[in-house]
């Protein structure tokens, strides 16, 4: 129903097309029959008025004709005569034998076909009445045995008969071709309407999808082939728009619970404080804890706003040659404390240069390394080392420590994912430093991947060179 309605209709342009050329098709065909039709009745007309004048003739040789047309001229031109005809017989330069004229129609003033030549249709002269009637006739000479002089016989006819015929004709194939283009009109509408029933199904199925029921699929079963490609389409942007949406509402739960957390560390402590009169250690010490959660909080927020920034399409990053051995030792320098402190040394390897933004490149190995000397064993080796391709650089990050199962090495650079669900409470775990490493990485269309093995752990990141 709402498409018919709608400012341009298809069904409706379909069905006037339809129409105007079923109008044209008939209108053409009939216009054609009409005239074969009038061309028939044309030769046919001229070949009866031909033949009479030559019956005509014929009769005049007749020695006693002439003279019984003198005594009797009412009868044959009773006899001769009729409604429609003209009829004049005449010796040149005398008055008329015969004079019909009923019609009151000019008597043409045609060249006569000399006696002895015969009577062909060239003979016949056309001409129109002012009142749009046809009217024909033949002039011709004839011996007669009475004079030396031959008798000119005039017979012409006023086509009415004909006229009012194929005016009846004409208006039949004119009301015809109109029947037969409303009648194609008709069926135009009721093809288009049954042809286009799909395209509602599909619309009615696609309207009622909405993110309750996100899981819905359009069912092609019995789709026509032409709306095949368009229900594969949706379909496919209904499988990218569910996980999108299905990814975007795990993020907002799992931020959720992870804001839940030092919020909740900071109510509890805050309202216990309040319960009574503290000293001002008690004060320093609640500040102190409050300070941590809110550092945490601040983190968490800052890193989501990365992440958030960075998914935006239009995020541009400036990419350079960096020197890898340079920044090998700046990280090396900024971590050189917690290093110490968990008694784990770091083992710089390679060189050359690295095709990518400094501060992102920075900020992704940084995560890196924070979660190697988190994990790696006391006593153990860092190694960061840098490999140089042709197609690209790339960097490595390894610790020896905890192995990761299988399971987790796939989901571990998602959002808020910690492969040991006991570091959630840890203020120094957000699960979100490796996402950011796989923005980073899709920033610069690189290629990231993690492997645990035999309590080895190592991160790859690939940079793609300049040209790729
Ligand atoms: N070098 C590593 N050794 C073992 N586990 C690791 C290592 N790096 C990362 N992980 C696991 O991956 C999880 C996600 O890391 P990350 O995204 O950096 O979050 P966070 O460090 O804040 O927990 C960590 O919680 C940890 O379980
Ligand atoms: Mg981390």
């Amino acid at each position: 129903m709402k498409l018919a309605g709608q400012s341009h209709s298809l069904i409706n342009r379909l069905a006037l097309l339809f129409a105007l050329l079923t109008f044209a098709a008939t209108a053409t065909l009939g216009y054609a029959l009409y005239r074969a039709l009038e061309q028939q009745l044309t030769v046919r007309d001229d070949a009866a008025l031909v033949n009479r004048v030559d019956q005509l003739r014929t009769l005049l040789r007749d020695v006693d004709v002439v003279d019984l047309i003198r005594q009797k001229p009412h009868l044959f031109a009773n006899m001769l005569g009729n409604r429609e005809a003209l009829l004049v017989l005449q010796y040149p330069g005398q008055a008329p034998l015969i004079e019909v004229n009923p019609g009151n129609s000019r008597v043409p003033d045609v060249k006569p076909v000399v006696a002895d030549a015969p009577l062909s249709l060239d003979a016949v002269h056309h001409r129109i009445e002012p009142d749009g009637t046809p009217f024909i006739a033949v002039s011709a000479a004839a011996i007669t045995s009475h004079a030396q002089e031959p008798l000119l016989i005039t017979s012409g006819r006023l086509l009415t008969e004909r006229t009012r015929m194929l005016g009846n004709y004409r208006d039949q194939i004119v009301l015809l071709a109109a029947i037969m283009s409303v009648l194609s009109a008709l069926l135009a509408y009721w093809i288009a309407r049954r042809g286009l029933s799909p395209l509602r199904k599909l619309a009615e199925q696609t309207g009622a999808i909405g993110i309750r029921n996100l899981s819905v699929r359009i069912d092609s079963a019995d789709a026509p082939q032409e709306l095949l490609p368009l229900i594969t389409g949706f379909n496919g942007m209904l499988d990218r728009l569910e996980s999108s949406f299905t990814q975007l509402s795990q993020v907002s739960a799992d931020m959720a619970h992870d804001l839940r957390t030092p919020i909740g560390n900071m109510l509890g402590q805050t309202e216990v404080a309040l319960g009574q009169r503290r000293d001002v250690e008690y004060y320093q010490r609640l500040l102190g804890s409050n300070f941590e959660e809110l550092q945490r909080l601040s983190k968490m927020t800052d890193s989501m706003l990365f992440l958030a920034r960075a998914e935006h399409a239009d995020h541009v990053i400036e990419r350079k040659a960096v020197d890898v051995s340079a920044e090998f030792q700046r990280l090396a320098d900024y971590f050189e404390g917690p290093a110490e402190e968990r008694d784990v040394r770091l083992v710089l390897r390679g060189e050359g240069g690295v095709w990518a933004d400094a501060v992102l490149l920075r900020r992704a190995l940084a995560n890196l390394l924070a979660n190697a000397v988190r994990y790696a064993e006391p006593g153990s080796e860092i190694i960061l080392a840098a490999s140089q391709e042709a197609e690209g650089t790339t960097i490595t990050v390894e610790n020896t420590g905890p192995t990761i199962a299988e399971h987790h090495l796939a989901r571990l650079f998602d959002r808020f994912y910690r492969a040991d669900p006991s570091r959630h409470a840890s203020s120094s775990s957000s699960g979100l430093g490796l996402a950011i490493v796989r923005s980073i990485m899709t920033l610069h269309q690189g290629k990231w991947s993690a492997e645990s093995r035999d309590g080895v752990t190592c991160f790859s990141l690939f940079f793609p060179t300049a040209q790729q």
